[in-house]
């Protein structure tokens, strides 16, 4: 009975992969991990500075609001108006402004950057 288990397991594991292999072909140059802690440093802030910090990190051109610390870009995920304007929820303006949505892969992640408490890791 024992020696069935880890054949079922990588069995199930391998379909899973196979899952994940989709989301490749979409989204080609980004696999979209977030098995693991989302690293601000490493995941996060690539995003924010290819969509975000080009609005939001001087005072004119963002409406006011600031991004491009850690203390910043933690506020914004805390008060919920990060996810929300990401997401284009209801209630919120939608971002980034003016381009289109982040991709699927991306918003998993902040996510899961959020859900974990937005760690300055
Ligand atoms: C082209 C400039 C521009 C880009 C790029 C941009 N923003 Fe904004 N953002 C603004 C402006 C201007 C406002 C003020 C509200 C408005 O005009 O919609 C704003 C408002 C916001 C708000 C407040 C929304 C609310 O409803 O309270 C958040 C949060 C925000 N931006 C986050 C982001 C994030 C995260 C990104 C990247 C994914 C981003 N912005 C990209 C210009 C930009």
């Amino acid at each position: 009975m024992k020696k069935l288990v880890w054949p079922v397991v990588m069995l199930l594991l391998g379909l899973s992969s196979c899952y994940y292999d989709k989301a490749d072909v979409l989204y080609p140059s980004v696999a979209c991990d977030t098995s693991t802690t989302v690293s601000y440093t490493q995941k996060i802030i690539p995003i924010f500075q290819s969509s975000c910090y080009g609005c939001h990190t001087s005072p004119g051109s963002g409406g006011g609001i600031l991004m491009g610390t850690y203390i910043l870009d933690k506020a914004m995920a805390v008060n919920g108006t990060l996810y929300g304007s990401v997401a284009h929820n209801n209630g919120f303006s939608p971002m980034p402004k003016g381009a289109s949505k982040l991709t699927t892969c991306q918003l998993q992640l902040i996510k899961k950057w959020i859900d974990n408490g937005s760690p300055n890791n």
